[in-house]
């Protein structure tokens, strides 16, 4: 797929809680056709120190108005910038970067299990699998109540399924914890979120012969397969995880 570099306009810059904020921007020009587990590689400007651009998901996209959503969390000096920026703003963007999420069977039972600011990327794909005619579940997993987020964006594609570390919400524990994910004989789960999680999932996966891919977040310079900053460790070798991935299939990774 042909990669643009573009200028999007900010329409919102909404904060969730303390560090996570939602990034509402729109295009000049039509938006080519996106897929879920995609990423842009944003300029961030006026940052002495943020020289690279900074990977972020899709989290959501509006055709009609040419819009994409970019959920993030402020980790560093790049996207504490990119808090600051207000309606009116401008964005440089590379995108469309990466491969995609793999459509599940026709009749797999499917679920989107994520953590933290991990999420981004299920909310396009929970979209999009019901925009297909899947019913995808969606277990969410955050350290407290204060921390969960778009838990009505999440609703409106499918059942959620809430677990706190502290229990202050939902069932007590860590995603991998929750009985829907022991009990609810999914055949295909898609996974994103912070590694250890990821891999307690896909340890759950390959045990119970489940198909599971996760969406890893590999420290990235270029975005586009020439400084091999990214690599991952796969039964394929070394793989690029920003041209190869973001998503794998659990089965290719050596983890
Ligand atoms: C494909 C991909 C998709 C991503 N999607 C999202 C998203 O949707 N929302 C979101 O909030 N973040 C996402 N990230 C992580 C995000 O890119 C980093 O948090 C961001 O680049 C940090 O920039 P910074 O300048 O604020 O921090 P820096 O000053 O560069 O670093 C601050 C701290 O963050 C750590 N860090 C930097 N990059 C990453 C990374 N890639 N993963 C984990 N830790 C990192 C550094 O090691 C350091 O400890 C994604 C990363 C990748 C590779
Ligand atoms: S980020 Fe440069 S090769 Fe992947």
């Amino acid at each position: 797929m042909a990669k643009r570099i573009e200028d999007f306009t900010i329409s919102e810059n909404r904060r969730l809680n303390d560090d996570i904020f939602v990034l509402a921007i729109f295009g000049n020009n039509y938006l080519p056709d996106l897929r879920p587990g995609q990423f842009v590689q944003v300029k961030v400007n006026d940052s002495p120190g943020t020289f690279l651009r900074r990977p972020f998901s899709i989290h959501d996209v509006d055709y009609e108005h040419n819009a994409i959503k970019l959920l993030i969390q402020i980790a560093g000096k790049g996207t504490e910038r990119l808090s600051k920026l207000r309606e009116g703003e401008h964005l440089n963007l590379v995108y469309p970067l990466g491969n995609s999420f793999t459509l599940p069977a026709d009749n797999d039972r499917i679920l989107l299990a994520g953590g933290g600011c991990g999420v981004a990327p299920l909310l396009f794909l929970g979209k999009y699998l019901k925009s297909k005619g899947f019913r995808p579940e969606i277990l969410l997993g955050f350290r407290n109540s204060e921390r969960i987020i778009e838990l009505d964006e999440y609703h409106s594609i499918g059942q959620v399924h809430l677990i706190t570390e502290d229990g202050s919400k939902g069932e007590k524990g860590f995603v991998t914890d929750h009985p829907v994910l022991r009990n609810g004989h999914f055949e295909h789960i898609y996974c994103c979120g912070p590694q250890p999680m990821m891999k307690a999932v896909a340890r759950y996966c390959l045990s119970n012969n489940t198909a599971c891919e996760v969406s890893l977040e590999n420290l990235m310079a270029c975005g586009f397969g020439v400084c091999l900053c990214c690599v991952t460790d796969t039964v394929r070798g070394n793989l690029c995880t920003c041209i190869d991935g973001p998503v794998f299939n659990i089965k290719e990774l050596k983890w």
